[in-house]
């Protein structure tokens, strides 16, 4: 039995020790090992991911991204603008790689993701980090999921899909259910201008106003996997569709659509949500509701409006569609 705890102490005594920690963000949860430590490779074994997919490296500071013991180089104007309006929270930003980091965390790629959460809970671990290892502690962390299957939200997800794969000195931060429900906006900052390389809850308007800058639109030769797509799947297929459409479908299928689109008989709702908040916040577990009641076919109509949670949750279900 993997140990869930609610005690940053131990989360971070694990990671010391070189055990995985399950640490809780405002996104999703995140399968953590210190990124220069021996857990690293084990991140890949439990969540069954090629080795070639780069890890988010997730310090407590900006601090972080200068200094001897720095993640990062030559770090531009507009990212350190960009961390400095948004860190901690659901930013993360690829840059240049210090020699820090490691081929093993960055799928051999010379740039780095960095990302400084704010769930208060996993803050603590990180500082604590900081302390005990003299140094800017990192914590390598893919979302705590088997790779291609729905992200966790809370810490009882991660038992049920991670359970069999964790060792009993592995530990689990309980943190409650993550706040924003999908995970963080990569920017790639290796060029003149920001790329989105996944959306997430801060969108364009947001990094343009920051930075100044107009987000390119250019395609990124960075290589993002999470942009793969097939992701972000539940074992039900997964469907989107217009309003108009919702007459043509059987009993028994799932659906998942904003309250002010009706439930029709038969169908069995999975997800209602006031706002785009609640849709974004509720998403991957209304996914893993239709798997636990044996619900084989979803169809969800996607959020209007074009803030970064609406393109996040579309981005996120044509994945899981495309599965
Ligand atoms: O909200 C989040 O970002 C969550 C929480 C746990 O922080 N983490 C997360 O990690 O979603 P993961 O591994 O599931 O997705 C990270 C994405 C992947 O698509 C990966 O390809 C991309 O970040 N990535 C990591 N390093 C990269 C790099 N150097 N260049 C481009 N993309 C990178
Ligand atoms: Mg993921």
């Amino acid at each position: 039995m993997t140990h869930l705890t609610q005690s940053p102490r131990e989360a971070a005594a694990a990671l010391v020790d070189g055990y995985l920690a399950v640490l809780p963000t405002e996104t999703v949860y995140g399968l953590g090992a210190l990124a220069d430590g021996t857990g690293v490779g084990r991140i890949f074994e439990v969540k069954g991911r090629p080795e070639w997919h780069p890890l988010i490296v997730h310090v407590s500071s900006a601090a972080a991204l200068g200094g001897a013991d720095a993640w990062a180089r030559d770090v531009p104007a507009f990212a350190r603008a960009l961390v400095k309006a948004f860190w901690p929270g659901p930013l993360t930003i690829v840059v240049p790689r210090s020699t820090r980091v490691t081929d093993a965390i960055t799928g051999g790629q010379d740039t780095v993701a960095l990302r400084s959460p704010a769930h208060p809970l996993t803050r603590e671990v990180l500082r604590k980090l900081d302390i005990t290892t003299r140094s800017h502690a990192g914590v390598a962390a893919p979302s705590a999921n088997r790779h291609g299957a729905v992200s966790p939200t809370t810490a009882n997800h991660v038992a049920r899909d991670l359970g069999a794969y964790l060792s009993p000195r592995d530990v689990i931060l309980d943190g409650g259910v993550c706040d924003v429900g999908v995970e963080s906006t990569i920017v790639d900052c290796t060029g003149v201008a920001p790329r989105i390389l996944r959306p997430g809850s801060i969108g364009i308007p947001d990094i343009e106003h920051v930075t100044g800058l107009h987000v390119s639109d250019e395609a990124s030769d960075v290589r993002a996997p999470g942009g793969l797509a097939a992701h972000y799947a539940p074992n039900a297929r997964v469907r989107l569709i217009n309003e108009s459409e919702l007459g043509n479908v059987d009993a028994g299928v799932g659906l998942i659509a904003m309250s002010n689109v009706a439930t029709p008989a038969h169908v069995v709702r999975l997800l209602s949500a006031n706002d785009v908040q609640a849709y974004a916040h509720n998403l991957y577990a209304a996914l893993r509701d239709a798997d636990q009641q044996g619900v084989t076919d979803v169809v969800a109509i996607a959020p209007e409006g074009n803030t970064g949670l609406a393109d996040a949750i579309r981005d996120r279900l044509t994945r899981a569609a495309a599965s």
